[in-house]
């Protein structure tokens, strides 16, 4: 639940029965929270008054945890524009990071489609989960987060991408590549080892980020 204030302060809480939201300016019973339709204005002690509405996805990603720094709403809006993500797109997604572009990707292809996350590194791979999770309310069935590298190769390589290759060998490939998940420290990228990945049909490449 997003609480913003008079002033457009926002603040992200999940209710709980019993607990109490505490700022400066007082304290909120959640109990009065829950049930309460959305939009519902409540009083806090010090009769501060909020106005309680679901975060925007925007919202969230914001204010979510973050390990690697994230791709922010404006951004994310058009990489789903110009990658044209609609539902039912499988698409391939190099660096979950902390999970933001994850999840406008899940949106954006809902049940019907399908993302397959790689992040290189093993704990910003457990943010960009713990997000997810709590966006969605739980892991959704149609992403698939690989804790490996991609490489470039798999990624960009169109000589890989073909549809019989990819109905092969899709399991095996990406549980190839969570066989050999890297624990610390992080491989570098490379161009070979994680090749059958590359038999993938119709991914769409959104983000490729090296720098980090
Ligand atoms: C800018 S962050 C991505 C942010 C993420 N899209 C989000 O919105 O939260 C870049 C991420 O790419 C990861 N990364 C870099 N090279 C990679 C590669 N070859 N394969 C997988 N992940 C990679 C980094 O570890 C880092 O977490």
């Amino acid at each position: 639940m997003q609480l913003t204030d008079p002033k457009g302060r926002m603040h992200q809480i999940v209710l709980q029965p019993g607990a109490s939201f505490h700022t400066h300016r007082g304290a909120l019973s959640h109990d009065d929270l829950i049930g309460a339709p959305e939009g519902s204005v409540v009083t806090a002690t010090s009769g501060t008054q909020y106005v309680a509405l679901r975060p925007l996805l925007a919202d969230f990603t914001l204010a979510m945890k973050r390990g690697a720094t994230i791709v922010y709403p404006k951004d994310a809006a058009q990489i789903l524009a110009y990658a044209d993500v609609f539902p039912g797109a499988r698409v391939l997604e190099a660096g979950a990071g902390s999970g933001a572009l994850s999840c406008w990707l899940l949106r954006a292809v809902g049940p019907d489609g399908e993302v397959v996350s790689f992040e290189a590194r093993a704990d910003f791979a457990e943010i960009a989960r713990e997000n997810v999770r709590k966006y969605f309310g739980e892991v959704p069935s149609w992403w698939r987060l690989v804790t490996a590298p991609l490489s470039a190769r798999a990624a960009l390589d169109p000589s890989f991408r073909t549809d019989r290759a990819y109905s092969l060998r899709k399991d095996a490939a990406l549980d190839r590549v969570e066989d050999a998940v890297p624990t610390d420290p992080v491989p570098a990228p490379t161009a070979d080892v994680f090749g059958p990945v590359a038999n993938v049909k119709d991914w769409e490449l959104v983000s490729a980020d090296n720098r980090s």
